[in-house]
């Protein structure tokens, strides 16, 4: 049965009312990635970069899935064969949709992550660089996001979905951030069907077989739709 792998970036919640990073008016340019994106920013200003954090915790939490989420969730729970979702965003939102099989390639906005032991937890929605760990008691606390110069979460289940897909879709990434931006290229090489939706073409756009274009809201169900109907024999 037809393996499916789908990685989503900002524009799948731009609907949601989430900024996305590098449209006009975005995130990076409200921001000095430098200064809340990197670890040496944090070791800089705490406060400043867990002030970030904290706004786009209280964003997301007040924040809803839209159709493109929910016609995502909808895949897994109708594709007869596997569904995998890996998700740059750090929003929660697939999971608040119903989507169960979902890798944060980029962590989570709900985590929180000590930087003197590893230890994991659930973020309170305001976090402070004073905040003791729960486990080790070193105020070391921070986001459980990834930070550019970090790696990313999961490469080996990643990898391994890539090579096992028959179908990759890029939806709502401008192709612009690696490892995932390669992830379109990776997939077609392994033998997979490569689709990209997105509001306009992406940087990575030539690795993809199809490109369609168009909000994300209206262009993921309806490509959702079409491949339940023919998964079906419809
Ligand atoms: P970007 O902000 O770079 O790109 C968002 C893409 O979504 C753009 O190509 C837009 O054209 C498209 N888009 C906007 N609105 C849309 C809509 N309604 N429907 C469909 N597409 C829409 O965001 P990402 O590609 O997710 O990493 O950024 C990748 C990574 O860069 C993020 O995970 C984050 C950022 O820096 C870290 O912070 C480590």
């Amino acid at each position: 049965m037809e393996k499916i792998v789908i990685l989503t970036g900002a524009g799948i919640s731009a609907e949601s009312g989430l900024g996305t990073f590098r449209d006009e008016g975005g995130l990076w340019a409200q921001h000095a990635i430098e200064d809340v994106a990197t670890p040496e920013g944090f070791a800089r200003n705490p406060q400043l970069v867990h002030g970030f954090y904290n706004a786009r915790r209280a964003q997301a939490a007040d924040a809803t899935p839209n159709p493109a989420h929910d016609a995502l969730a909808r895949l897994e729970a109708e594709h007869k064969g596997e569904v995998l979702l890996i998700t740059q965003n750090v929003d929660g939102l697939h999971e608040k949709a119903g989507s169960r099989h979902v890798l944060h390639m980029h962590g989570e906005l709900a985590g929180a992550l000590c930087q003197a032991c590893g230890d994991r937890w659930e973020a309170p929605l305001v976090m402070s660089p004073d905040d003791p760990c729960p486990s080790c008691g070193t105020a070391a606390t921070r986001p459980d996001v990834v930070w550019f110069g970090e790696f990313p979460y999961h490469p080996d289940k990643t990898e391994e979905a890539l090579a096992e897909a028959d179908l990759f879709a890029a939806i709502g990434t401008s192709g612009q951030v690696y490892p995932a931006a390669a992830f379109g290229q990776m997939a077609r090489e392994m033998g997979a069907h490569t689709v990209e939706l997105n509001l306009e073409p992406s940087a990575a756009s030539q690795d993809f077989h199809e490109c369609r274009l168009g909000k994300a809201s209206l262009i993921v169900p309806t490509w959702v739709d079409e491949i339940l109907s023919m998964s079906s024999g419809g």
